[in-house]
């Protein structure tokens, strides 16, 4: 099996919220991302709405030709937009309103019952589940325990101090990190959970973790989730070419 790249594209609508301008086209974007290979389009409908909005996940829904995982909060009114709306994957993750972006893992300890109750019901719906959880052998143990299908490690503090975020800690916290992605993907992969990953990969951080093996010596983490490095690098690499549009235009 190959590894799987999920591609966010919340902040092409973040960008377009913005000013509430018609474009960027969340379809146009999407469009794109498969023909550079993405194999899933992913995306977050928060519970403010702040940048990807319940028409967007409808039109992706009908016109994409890869999987559609949506994020989602473990709440009634989310189950049921997933539901009627049937993606092929959803993966439940925390949700705090003022966060700048999901900040941990689910506290599955916490929340066992709505969160058990919620996998139940859309996996009724032969929708398959994800659990967005910190990159500990527990919450693992508890994602297996209430009938998710993967689990989803979240990457944060690992890509955080490989940024060199936390000062001079920042070496050995990513060590560490990385090593707790590691335990925690061959203990789920030993338990026969997907293996996925994501929040905060980039072009450099990335590396040291698409090399980790699971005990078959096959990648360990089946499949990425990644959003704001691409969408930032697509300014990089786009710009000159939007540009000498402009341009062309201005020109008459
Ligand atoms: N996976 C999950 C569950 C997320 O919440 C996010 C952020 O929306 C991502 C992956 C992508 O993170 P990033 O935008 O930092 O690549």
């Amino acid at each position: 099996m190959i590894t799987r790249l999920g591609v966010n594209i919340d902040h092409v609508a973040t960008l377009r919220q913005l000013r509430g301008t018609p474009y960027p086209s969340i379809i146009e974007a999407a469009r794109l991302a498969e023909a550079g290979g993405a194999e899933q389009i992913t995306v977050h409908l928060r519970e403010d709405r702040r940048h990807i909005q319940d028409q967007d996940v409808r039109d992706l829904k009908k016109n994409l030709r890869v999987a559609l995982n949506l994020e989602m909060a473990v709440t009634p009114e989310m189950v049921r937009f997933a539901s009627r709306l049937r993606p092929d994957w959803i993966c439940l993750v925390p949700e705090k309103r003022r966060e700048l972006t999901t900040e941990g893992g689910l506290d599955l300890a916490r929340n066992k019952k709505a969160t058990s109750a919620a996998i139940k019901a859309l996996k009724k719906k032969a929708i398959k589940v994800s659990c967005f959880i910190e990159p500990s052998i527990e919450a693992v143990e508890l994602s297996h325990e209430l009938g998710a299908d993967a689990v989803e490690l979240h990457t944060g503090q690992y890509c955080l101090a490989a940024q060199g975020a936390m000062g001079a800690r920042s070496g050995s916290r990513r060590k560490s990190e990385l090593l707790r992605i590691q335990r925690a993907g061959l203990r789920a992969s030993e338990l026969g959970l997907n293996v996925h990953a994501g929040h905060g990969f980039d072009y450099e951080n990335i590396q040291e973790v698409v090399v980790l093996k699971d005990s078959q010596g096959l990648s360990l983490i089946k499949e990425y989730n990644i959003g704001h490095s691409i969408v930032c690098r697509a300014v990089i690499v786009g710009l000159e070419k939007a540009v000498a549009e402009m341009r062309a235009l201005i020109q008459g």
